[in-house]
């Protein structure tokens, strides 16, 4: 059956059915390629009543890295590994952050990496410009490669998180988050993507990207679901593969070439499959579900080559993964063949039974080979050591943990280059925030926009017309960019901090005014602020929706979008007889009926990152009066039609979204959506009181 004409068709559908259907023809399809697919009508989420745990040399398919083991860099490992002392494999073994390390450090302790976290820039400056990270970069460089008192030299990588675009540093191009990219389903433009940010990573100096986050986000209410690119395994395989090879370079094509990065598979496994969408929780699934939801995107890492594969920081069936000796060795290792290294993600061992910040075997007895261990990393060290010595960790153990984590330094070519600010792409400015960049970041923009409502034809609109922009995201790049933006969290930003970027209503008033309309920009939601008193707009475009989150904080407790403001600002313009244009910024699908009631047409836009003409582009018609861009997006979640739906895979017989997972209006469409129920546990004009 073909199943994308089904989701053309959503409301014809049962979605209980649909969704069974989709999941098996899907699954199947990803696994097929594995050999690992039997029984089609076997694979149903969720239709597992207890979670077994089936032996792993049946249930797992059984892989081999894509990459041959290449003699020559064994033998040169063997070597490196019968010189190092404890101290030094040890010190390869742990990640320090930025601000708790110095070169002195990466030289005295053999530190094999480090990373600098969200928000954290060179001596602490956010606009730290490029020479001050290339510099810095060196200096870590070089003193892991310093040889005196018989040091062995090993080239240090250091990570970070360019999880929509190289997001950390000023001046790069932010691409949308995931969840946008979900809904373009075109991973030749995501690989596009990857690539372009590894450039932006080269021309600081950095070698490692922690991405892609490969999580299929189960329940929106987790405060990641926009790092997910969406809520079903459709397309993880793909893009999976398609990141990687954008990252790192294809295997046998420019891998490693200039200009590429490593990639990290990331968080093994299930991080958007805990109960209740908990960051960092519990996911209570069966293995079936682990493999057939949540392993699909790395199946496709893996087939590309991937060298690292991060941790999460959440459990299967109550075990922390960072302490999972069978996840993490039998399965990835062992079954998949994985041959690269696993990190830990942010002192995570801390949280494995029986282990601290500073200490815990635990951890790489059950297969993790680097601790991200951004603050203790120097006490980590010592007891990892000691524990060496009194053979808590066997030796070989440790020796294999070095052994990967050297076998990728040399994949990625670490020993043949030189010290960071020399290498290819470093220093030339020219390609941080490069125009190519730029427009590839402008396209995915319009390749993710869902249309949800298009009432009366309203879209697309006349650009020489009077259009007002109203919403507190109209001129807003740090609200339109979400978390990871320059920030951990994406908060405490001002445009000044994206430098190069355009606001969604800056794409606007550029082609409104050159194509001789008139244009308006009222950012406030308050009836004072909105100015009418000259003359009634023609339309307006209202902006507005989720101020930025990341990680922990992002996390909720049901899906309704309560802004009353918000809403009362679109009812006052619609009681005034102007047409409305909501354009909505989310990480997430919510519930958004008496919000979509009051606006004509209604765009989710999830997190564009710093492109906003992309929006431009698709609501407006050129100055013939063409359409310039139709809609082409489609929802890679379902969007809920009550503020606590039920969570997907469930098995729960009612579940019905408003709109279901693939639904997307374009122009010729012309569906009308009625009235919506605006009934809802939470009181809209008390949202505090539930
Ligand atoms: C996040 C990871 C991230 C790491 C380093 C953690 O808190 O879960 O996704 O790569 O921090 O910033
Ligand atoms: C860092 C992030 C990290 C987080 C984990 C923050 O301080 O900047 O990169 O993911 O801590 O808790």
């Amino acid at each position: 059956m073909d199943f994308r004409r089904t989701l053309e068709a959503p409301d014809q559908i049962n979605n209980r059915l649909f969704r069974r259907i989709l999941l098996s023809s899907v699954v199947c399809g990803a696994l097929l390629s594995l050999q690992a697919c039997s029984n089609a009508d076997d694979v149903t989420a969720g239709s597992e009543p207890t979670p077994v745990i089936t032996s792993v040399t049946h249930f797992w398919p059984h892989r081999s890295s894509p990459l041959a083991q290449p003699d020559a860099y064994e033998t040169n490992i063997d070597a490196l590994l019968a010189q190092m002392s404890v101290e030094e494999k040890v010190g390869q073994m742990i990640q320090a952050e930025l601000q708790s390390v110095t070169p002195d450090d990466v030289r005295n302790y053999h530190l094999g990496s480090i990373l600098n976290g969200g928000g954290s820039y060179p001596h602490g400056v956010k606009d730290a410009p490029v020479e001050a990270w290339l510099a810095i970069a060196d200096q870590f460089y070089l003193a892991s490669v310093d040889q005196s008192e018989g040091r062995v030299a090993i080239p240090l990588l250091w990570g970070t998180d360019a999880v929509h675009g190289h997001n950390n540093v000023m001046g790069a191009t932010l691409f949308p988050h995931n969840i946008g990219l979900g809904a373009t389903r075109n991973p030749e433009l995501v690989r596009a993507i990857a690539k372009a940010t590894a450039r932006e990573m080269s021309v600081i100096g950095q070698d490692w990207n922690f991405a892609p986050t490969l999580a299929v986000a189960r329940n929106a209410r987790w405060g990641r679901t926009y790092e997910a690119y969406a809520e079903e395994p459709e397309l993880l395989y793909t893009y999976g593969k398609a990141v990687t090879e954008g990252l790192q370079g294809a295997i046998g094509d420019d891998w490693f070439g200039p200009g590429r990065v490593l990639a990290t598979a990331k968080h093994w496994i299930a991080d958007g499959g805990t109960d209740g969408g908990i960051d960092r929780g519990d996911a209570k699934i069966s293995e079936r579900e682990l493999r057939d939801i949540h392993a699909q995107g790395y199946f496709g890492a893996l087939d590309a080559g991937v060298q690292s594969v991060m941790a999460s920081f959440s459990s299967w069936q109550g075990e922390k993964l960072h302490g999972h000796q069978y996840l993490l060795t039998d399965v990835l290792k062992q079954k998949l063949g994985f041959d690269g290294f696993i990190i830990g993600d942010w002192s995570g061992h801390e949280f494995v039974e029986g282990c601290q910040p500073d200490s815990c075997p635990q951890a790489v007895n059950a297969g993790l080979d680097l601790f991200m261990a951004p603050e203790q990393w120097r006490e980590l060290h010592a007891n990892t050591v000691a524990q060496v010595k009194r053979g808590e960790i066997p030796m070989a153990r440790i020796d294999d943990a070095v052994r990967r984590i050297l076998r990728v330094k040399f994949r990625a070519g670490l020993f043949d280059t030189v010290r960071p600010s020399e290498r290819s792409y470093a220093g030339h400015t020219e390609w941080l925030g490069a125009e190519e960049h730029r427009k590839l970041a402008r396209r995915a923009v319009r390749e993710s926009l869902v249309l949800l409502k298009n009432n009366n034809g309203l879209l697309p609109l006349d650009p020489t017309a009077h259009i007002l922009v109203a919403g507190d995201g109209a001129h807003h790049i740090g609200k339109q960019s979400g978390g990871w933006s320059l920030t951990w969290q994406g908060s405490d930003t001002t445009n000044d901090d994206f430098p190069g970027a355009t606001s969604i209503y800056q794409g606007l008033a550029q082609q409104i005014n050159a194509a001789g309309g008139r244009v308006q920009l009222s950012e406030g939601s308050d009836d004072s602020e909105l100015d009418l008193s000259e003359a009634i707009p023609d339309v307006a475009i209202v902006v507005f929706g989720e101020d930025p989150y990341a990680e922990i904080e992002g996390d909720v407790t049901h899906l309704g979008y309560l802004s009353r403001a918000d809403l009362e600002l679109l009812r006052r313009l619609q009681a005034r007889g102007i047409p409305v244009v909501s354009v909505f910024l989310s990480g997430r699908p919510m519930w958004v009926n008496p919000y979509l009631n009051a606006s004509d047409a209604f765009v989710a836009a999830w997190l564009p990152g710093t492109e906003g003409a992309g929006i431009a582009d698709v609501l407006l018609r050129n100055t013939q009066g063409d359409i310039q861009y139709d809609f082409t997006g489609k929802l890679s979640f379902s969007w809920p039609a009550s503020v606590n739906p039920p969570p997907l895979g469930s098995d729960d017989e009612e579940y019905a979204p408003l709109f279901p997972y693939g639904f997307g209006l374009s122009y010729a469409d012309g569906q009308e959506l009625e009235k919506l129920s605006e009934e809802s546990v939470i009181d809209l004009k008390n949202p505090n009181e539930n």
